[in-house]
């Protein structure tokens, strides 16, 4: 009968008999798929498989270590982390429409993954977190198409390697589970969703170094508030954007003009339309007061009340 631990044998013999003695490349972002699928072949192939983890700067606060901590230190595996903010950075100066931001991401994503792999010798296969509903909804234009959706993780155009996706028959509680028999930690298990491009498009306008870092900083206040409360498990994505306004204020006896965050967080099953989750007032106001004590350059704190529709779970 199914059960987690046979899938993982008969997958492990799978990946085995096809790998045999060659290697396989695995670009692991952090998220979900991409760790349960590196964990699995791990476990199949032990170092014949390298991972490549691409940090385009645009992610939380403490996630590149944890990324790093958990592959190269707890599970051993070969990764190569790859710190390449300046030239994300770089590509996307002076740029502010969301959909060009999204498009230089994705495909310096690709050129950086690309440059990394060509140093490497001898690698056959990649492999990819391709889920069952990967598959079935690729086939129709979904609504997801109002915003393009690249997955970081997508793949170089002049491939040459054969793919192995082990999740390809799995849906995401499925994987979530695998994941956990794998002993992939909870943190990464049951992450919220994470876009691509990460801050990037959480940033809004125009992204900027300093505006990434109140991004960063005011998000991770943001999830140790959420955590704290116990409500990570109940709320399906929450986050912290920055939109291009300063207002005044006044800090002790001095005028400040400085800028607004929101915070975005929903209930939502798949993404496909979401509520605005109703955030106890005491703990919007711990994470209020917080925002402004401990994040510089915000006076001011806003609380997203839209569902999905009319507005969309991410600001760009
Ligand atoms: P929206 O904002 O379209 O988001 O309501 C629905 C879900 O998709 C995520 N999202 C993205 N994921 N690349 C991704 O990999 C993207 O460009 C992207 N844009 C939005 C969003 O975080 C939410 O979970």
């Amino acid at each position: 009968d199914w059960t987690m631990a046979n899938f993982i044998d008969m997958e492990v013999d799978k990946i085995r008999d096809k790998v045999g003695d060659r290697n396989v490349l695995c670009a692991l972002s952090g998220g979900v798929d991409s760790s349960v699928v590196a964990a699995l072949i791990h476990k199949a192939i032990g170092d014949q498989l390298t991972c490549i983890f691409v940090d385009h700067g645009l992610l939380r606060k403490n996630e590149g270590d944890t990324v790093m901590h958990t592959f190269r230190d707890d599970f051993h595996m070969n990764i190569i982390r790859v710190n390449a903010q300046e030239r994300f950075l770089t590509k996307l100066e002076g740029v502010s429409d969301p959909e060009q931001k999204r498009k230089i991401i994705g495909n310096e994503f690709i050129y950086v993954f690309d440059d990394e792999a060509a140093k490497l010798e001898n690698m056959d296969f990649l492999a990819q977190g391709t889920l069952y509903t990967d598959i079935v909804e690729s086939g129709t234009e979904t609504a997801q198409t109002i915003k393009s959706h690249h997955n970081v993780g997508g793949l170089p155009e002049d491939m040459q390697f054969e793919l192995i996706e082990p999740l390809n028959t799995l849906f995401k509680d499925e994987v979530r589970a695998l994941g956990t028999e794998l002993g992939v930690p909870d943190e990464i298990v049951w992450r919220q969703p994470f876009p691509g491009p990460g801050l990037g498009i959480r940033v809004l306008g125009e992204i900027t170094p300093e505006k990434v870092e109140i991004v960063r900083e005011s998000d991770a206040i943001l999830r140790e508030e959420i955590q704290k409360a116990g409500l990570d498990r109940d709320i399906w994505q929450y986050f912290t954007v920055l939109p291009d306004i300063r207002s005044v204020g006044v800090m002790g006896d001095a005028r400040t003009y400085d800028y607004a965050i929101g915070i975005r967080a929903v209930t939502s099953i798949d993404g496909m339309t979401s509520d605005w989750a109703r955030i106890p007032w005491d703990v919007l106001e711990k994470i209020s007061v917080r925002l402004v004590n401990e994040v510089d350059h915000i006076n001011r704190v806003l609380y997203d009340v839209t569902s999905k529709p009319p507005a969309t779970i991410e600001w760009e």
